[in-house]
């Protein structure tokens, strides 16, 4: 089974990458399954059901969210009747939607979990616990198990990746918008990378239009943040792993440029 993850999709030139280059990749063929976060995919503040419904129909087959995830007010209606977008599976109990989905592909079973990171971030339940509790389901959930870490602290990331190592195909990580160098597969084969980039204009500060937010850092003062524009790439990872057995053979990083 071959998984195309993408990392976070940010406003309109992030969508147009994903809708070129995951779309190409998909329809050609080149991946069995398409796994993006889009918690910055509605310019830049979390998602909506018609921008998530685009995405579906370029060929994402789930979609992940993060601390954005309220960002837009329909989200939580579309969470009660789209399975195929997922929230943060530690976040405390009764917020809407799940973490969690398992779905059968021409390739086999696959689940994706959802998690967030407590590390210079909200107050949000333990993901490690998170994970042990949703692992504990495993005869249903199939052997190709899928892990977005939605987290800022690499020190984080990395440690969950090492605790999950061996009991999940692959952890990536999602959140900084700037792409780690560090994929690999971890002692008991699972695929592994801290942050998978960003899906939109590089020539920004993480999206952003890059004066306004230096301008922000000088005077401290609120400012609209606009999505910027140029240099347009789409960035995350494939990995190829075993659907019998779980076990990922191969983690390789994705940049793409849509010029
Ligand atoms: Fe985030
Ligand atoms: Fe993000």
């Amino acid at each position: 089974m071959r998984i195309l993850f993408v990392g976070d999709i940010v406003g309109g030139p992030g969508r147009r990458a994903f809708v070129r280059i995951a779309g190409r990749m998909k329809r050609g063929g080149e991946v069995d399954l398409v796994v993006a976060n889009a918690e910055n995919a509605a310019g830049g503040k979390g998602l909506s059901r018609a921008i998530a419904e685009e995405l579906f129909d370029a060929g994402a087959d789930v979609l992940t969210l993060g601390d954005h995830a309220w960002d837009q007010k329909d989200i939580i209606p579309y969470l009660a009747v789209e399975r195929r977008v997922l929230r943060p599976a530690n976040l405390p109990p009764g917020c809407p939607g799940a973490g969690l989905l398992s779905l059968d592909t021409p390739a086999g079973r696959v689940t994706v979990i959802n998690l967030i990171g407590r590390v210079f971030m909200g107050p949000n339940d333990c993901p490690f616990r998170a994970a042990d509790a949703l692992l504990a389901k495993e005869p249903a959930m199939g052997k190709a198990i899928v892990v977005d870490f939605h987290a800022e602290a690499t020190s984080e990331k990395i440690a969950l990746g090492r605790y999950l190592d061996g009991r999940v195909s692959a952890v990536v990580g999602t959140h900084t918008h700037v792409q780690t160098a560090d994929e690999t597969i971890l002692p008991k084969q699972t695929a592994y990378l801290t942050d998978l980039g960003m899906t939109g204009p590089k020539d920004s500060v993480i999206g952003r239009d890059a004066a306004t937010i230096i301008q922000r850092f000088l005077t401290g003062m609120p400012s609209k943040f606009e999505i910027a524009e140029k240099d347009v790439r789409l960035e995350g990872a494939i990995v190829d792993l075993d659907a019998k057995t779980g076990r990922a053979q191969r983690i390789v990083r994705v940049r793409e440029s849509v010029e």
